[in-house]
């Protein structure tokens, strides 16, 4: 590793990495494996990264040998304990009231916002912004502080507004979509610092933005692709937040995500039937086949079987599947869909299985295995998307040898070649227009390569042939932290003791900004 593992201070860089989601504590989508993956890896490369996730009671089931570090004054509990799966150090704030309830991180059981989510993130991020500041009652203090979309947005924010000596800050989109805005009452209400609730802090178009605040403040950006990188500059797909990112074009870098390759690994996955590798797939078969049972469709058609696993949503342009959806059947495949969403699409999605016995599959639903199963059984996996950050769930596609059809957006031009056009490899096919028929020709050209099966082969095995993993982009952020991490950084206590003084900012009445209290036990 050389000299770059070391910080200022002479020691590995110490970083905290805030999210609301990470697997297997909490998952809804690729944040939380992208968040898990990214410090597991970092942590290979030697640096002294802790996670820091709200206390769900999922998070709480799963984290091993945790211990109480402190308690907070305002209600919420400090603990440390480990991943069950890389032992990475995972802060957990436990406040039952705001996040140990039925449903999931961001929302309830029937799929609604919870109402308090700015001062469930907020409490977050203050208490985030405290340990960073004054170290975590057990004697750590992050020289860098890498916050990851909106659920954290506030928390490059408070350590910005901090007078004192302070970690450096990093903030991570992983979707520009998902902003995290509320209204600017609310905000206030909580008591929130005024500095925050204009245009110069986190007000956007009269609400308050959760997401404006990491932006705004980090003193760098990245994203999770170079091409999202350039393309959130643009009005078109900047969600309003175009302008603001043009002006820190300077600070913002796209990184691609890579996969966890040891979780997502058809040699070793023990929700398969069978191992496989690109040298040899004959397992996928035995996957083709357990999946058409489980899912009822019919055993012995000879076409290839088309997979899609995704939210439901306008993003992954659920819609022009369902209404692709007669056109793919007509060219004599099989189609099995998993995924939870848009409850409009969920009943067209329903509707259509039930026209199209044995040749349609629908699971609604959310079930980590499930992914697993359909992407090894897949020839062909179905991931189109209108605008896409990164896109792993195509990485993991082609790792499990399903040729991708999808467009070439955002993460997804940066990680798949189409078979026609590239110049030597092609990994997958691609379509331009968001349309049925785009997509419709875009299987047709993909079912007219698998009826010649060496040509098929050299895909398929090109696609379960690409690096994704994640030690190159995990060294890129490495070196992102030590260009960041400024002289002063290195005076940060290396062993702080128990800090007394409350800090400037949030107010505490709301959110647990006061004092850490050294935990009893
Ligand atoms: P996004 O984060 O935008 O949803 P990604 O492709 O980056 O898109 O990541 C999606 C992740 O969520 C993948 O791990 C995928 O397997 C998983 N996923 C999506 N829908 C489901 C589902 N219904 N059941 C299980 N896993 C799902
Ligand atoms: C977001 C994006 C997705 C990306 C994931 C992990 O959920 O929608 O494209 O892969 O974050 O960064």
């Amino acid at each position: 590793m050389g000299t770059t593992l070391f910080g200022p201070s002479g020691f590995p860089l110490r970083v905290l990495f805030a999210t609301g989601e990470m697997f297997p504590l909490a998952k809804t989508g690729g944040l939380g494996d992208a968040a898990a993956a990214l410090p597991a890896a970092l942590a290979r490369l030697g640096v002294d990264i802790t996670a820091m996730l709200p206390g769900y009671d999922s998070a709480l089931d799963a984290a091993c040998g945790k211990r109480t570090l402190a308690r907070l004054p305002a209600g919420g509990t400090l603990l440390l304990g480990r991943t069950p799966d890389s032992g990475l150090p995972v802060y957990l704030l436990d406040w039952p009231e705001l996040f140990r309830r039925p449903g999931g991180p961001y929302q309830d059981a029937d799929k609604r916002d919870w109402p308090d989510n700015l001062r469930r993130f907020a409490a977050f991020c203050a208490a985030a912004a405290h340990l960073a500041q004054h170290g975590d009652g057990g004697g750590w203090q992050p020289e860098i502080v890498h916050a990851n979309d909106w659920h954290t947005g506030l928390l490059p924010a408070f350590l910005a507004l901090h007078p004192g000596p302070r970690p450096a800050s990093v903030f991570t989109i992983h979707n520009l979509a998902f902003q995290g805005n509320f209204a600017l009452d609310e905000a206030r209400a909580l008591g929130l610092p005024d500095a925050l609730l204009g245009t110069e802090g986190a007000e956007f178009y009269g609400r308050f933005s959760c997401l404006k605040a990491g932006i705004g403040y980090a003193q760098r950006l990245t994203t999770v692709s170079p091409t999202y990188a350039r393309e959130i500059l643009t009005p078109e797909e900047g969600c309003g937040m175009d302008g603001l990112l043009r002006a820190r074009r300077g600070d913002l870098v796209g990184i691609l995500n890579g996969i966890d390759t040891g979780l997502w690994n058809p040699a070793g996955d023990p929700a398969l039937p069978r191992p496989f590798a690109a040298g040899d797939v004959a397992g996928k078969g035995d996957a083709k086949a357990a999946v058409r049972r489980e899912l009822g469709l019919d055993p012995a058609a000879a076409g290839p079987l088309v997979v899609g696993v995704a939210r439901l949503t306008h993003q992954k342009m659920a819609d022009v599947v369902l209404a692709a959806l007669p056109a793919l059947l007509d060219q004599g495949v099989q189609v099995a869909l998993h995924g939870e969403g848009d409850p409009a699409l969920e009943a067209g999605l329903r509707a259509a299985a039930e026209r199209f016995p044995g040749r349609l599959a629908v699971r609604i639903g959310y079930q980590e295995a499930l992914a697993h199963r359909l992407l090894a059984a897949a020839d062909i996996a179905l991931t189109p998307s209108r605008f896409e950050p990164c896109g792993l769930t195509t990485m993991y596609a082609m790792r499990y040898g399903a040729v991708p059809v999808t467009r070439p957006v955002g993460g997804l031009a940066d990680t798949v070649a189409d078979v026609d056009t590239a110049a030597e490899g092609g990994t997958g096919f691609t379509f331009a227009d968001p349309t049925p028929e785009a997509l419709a020709g875009c299987v047709r050209r993909a079912v007219t390569l698998f009826a010649d099966p060496p040509a098929w082969r050299r895909v398929q095995r090109a696609a379960m042939q690409r690096d994704f993993g994640w030690d190159r982009s995990a060294r890129r952020y490495l070196d992102l932290y030590r260009d960041l991490a400024p002289a002063e950084t290195g005076r940060l206590r290396r062993l702080a003791p128990p800090s007394v003084d409350p800090p400037p900012a949030p107010r505490p009445e709301v959110l647990p900004a006061a004092s850490w209290s050294e935990a009893a036990d």
